[in-house]
């Protein structure tokens, strides 16, 4: 239930950090302000991996990065701040990561300042929609691999709360074997060069109505 490791579902982080981010950078060019939440994160390795990619895109210089993981389990939590990891995390990872952002210790990997401080921890039930809200506005949210332990119900109550903590524009990236088929229509798929993702739709003003007619 908390199986996590660095550098899960490459295509999707390929999409990310080759479409998502330049998008990001151009649209955000005025606040530089980046928020991106991990829904589910377990042990760090999703969050951690996300910060590896924001620095090898390098190109956020200057800009307020923030990255939350967030699950509701204190014991992984606790693991993921302490972000030391067994060879068994890095199982897909490419060694290059490995070797630049950790540092070996007795057999283990630690996780370096530099992604490290780019990322908070909280513990949060994505059912409570009240601490969910607290969470504020998104850029990306990552929710991978959650999604298939809640009920129909629960799954249509994340999503219409995560709908709500997006920025317009904004993205909704969940695991390959889940979707929103049947549990919520208010996103539009927007089909990437590496890989499918969910978008919050950005609402068009009265004037580009008016453009358009
Ligand atoms: C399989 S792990 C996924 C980790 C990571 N997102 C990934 O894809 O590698 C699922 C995580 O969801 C967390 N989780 C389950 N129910 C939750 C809930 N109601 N609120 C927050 N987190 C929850 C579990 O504690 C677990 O750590």
């Amino acid at each position: 239930m908390n199986e996590t490791f660095f550098f899960r579902e490459q295509n999707q982080l390929k999409a990310f950090s080759d479409e998502i981010l330049p998008e990001i950078r151009e649209t955000k060019k005025e606040k530089k302000r980046l928020r991106i939440w991990s829904a589910g994160c377990s042990t760090g390795e999703e969050p951690y991996t996300i910060a590896m990619l924001i620095l090898e895109y390098g190109r956020l210089q200057g800009w307020d990065i923030d990255i939350l993981g967030s699950d509701i389990n204190q014991r992984v939590l606790t693991a993921a701040r302490r972000g030391v990891y067994r060879k068994n995390s890095f199982r897909t990872a490419e060694q290059y990561f490995r070797q630049k952002y950790f540092i070996e210790e007795d057999g283990s990997f630690v996780i370096s300042e530099d992604v490290k401080r780019l990322v908070s921890f909280s513990c949060l039930n994505l059912l409570d929609p009240f601490k969910v809200k607290f969470m504020g506005q998104m850029d990306v949210i990552f929710c991978r691999n959650v999604l298939i332990y809640f009920d129909h119900a629960a799954r249509k109550k994340v999503a219409d709360n995560f709908f709500d903590n997006l920025v317009e524009g904004g993205y909704l990236l969940l695991g390959h074997a889940e979707s929103l088929m049947n549990i919520s229509t208010s996103f539009a798929l927007k089909h990437l060069k590496s890989d499918m993702v969910y978008q919050k739709p950005v609402r068009q003003g009265v004037f580009s109505k008016c453009e358009t007619r």
